[in-house]
């Protein structure tokens, strides 16, 4: 079923806050794709190539402000759209990605209060021409999402972060799927993930079948 002649690839990516669940569905859905006959990348930002690993490792540890922050995960971005995402599109395969340009404008404009405007502006700079075909966001409660983290490994510096923070990571992705809405499916995190998952393999389905 892979590379109908001449179509490109579709991205699918997976956003939401800390501890909503997301990584273990956007798994559970590139195997889904494959098991379907799809070629599959399945990847994760900030990262997917080994620069934009290396940006993660300091990303995820060191203090910094809010500006400092928007500019890595875009120099991330900007390497893996470079060597991995465009060239696979182009070749008709599905790229899969847990984190994309959302949550830059819900961390760094929103959390980080740098303000939605100055990342859309990088995202009109780095992929004007580039967006989504669907978005999953796995949507939860701050309060909830951090008694899901307290009982998971130990924190990196955001994980660590207040309820406060996660509540404005939370608006901002809200804010952003109300400009966007048909991109967009919102699912409830706090269900049960076995169901959760079943609405996500549902639509997934639906999508494949619009490709
Ligand atoms: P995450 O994707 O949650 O990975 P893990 O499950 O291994 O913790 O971690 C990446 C962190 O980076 C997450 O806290 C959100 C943050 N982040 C941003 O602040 N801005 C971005 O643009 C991206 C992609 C991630």
């Amino acid at each position: 079923m892979r590379a109908r002649a001449g179509k490109p690839g579709r991205l699918i990516t997976f956003e939401g806050i800390d501890g909503a669940g997301k990584s273990t569905h956007a798994s559970a859905c590139a195997e889904w794709l494959r098991a379907q006959g799809f070629t599959v990348v399945l990847s994760r930002e900030p990262g997917g190539t080994p620069l934009a690993e290396s940006i993660r490792e300091r990303f995820l540890v060191d203090e910094t402000d809010a500006q400092t922050e928007a500019l890595l995960v875009f120099a991330a971005r900007s390497d893996h759209l470079a060597r991995v995402i465009r060239p696979a599109l182009a070749r008709g395969d599905w790229v899969v990605l847990d984190r994309f340009t959302d949550s830059s404008v819900a961390y760094q404009g929103g959390g980080r209060e740098l303000g939605t405007a100055a990342v859309e502006a990088l995202e009109a700079w780095l992929h004007p021409d580039l967006k989504p075909d669907r978005t999953y966001l796995f949507d939860v409660d701050p309060a909830e999402a951090a008694r899901r983290r307290s009982q998971a490994r130990e924190a990196d510096r955001f994980e660590a972060e207040s309820v406060a923070f996660f509540a404005r990571v939370r608006a901002a992705y809200l804010a952003r799927r109300d400009g966007d809405p048909a991109r967009f499916l919102v699912l409830d995190a706090s269900q049960a993930p076995a169901r959760v998952r079943e609405l996500l393999l549902s639509d997934l389905a639906g999508q494949v079948r619009t490709w």
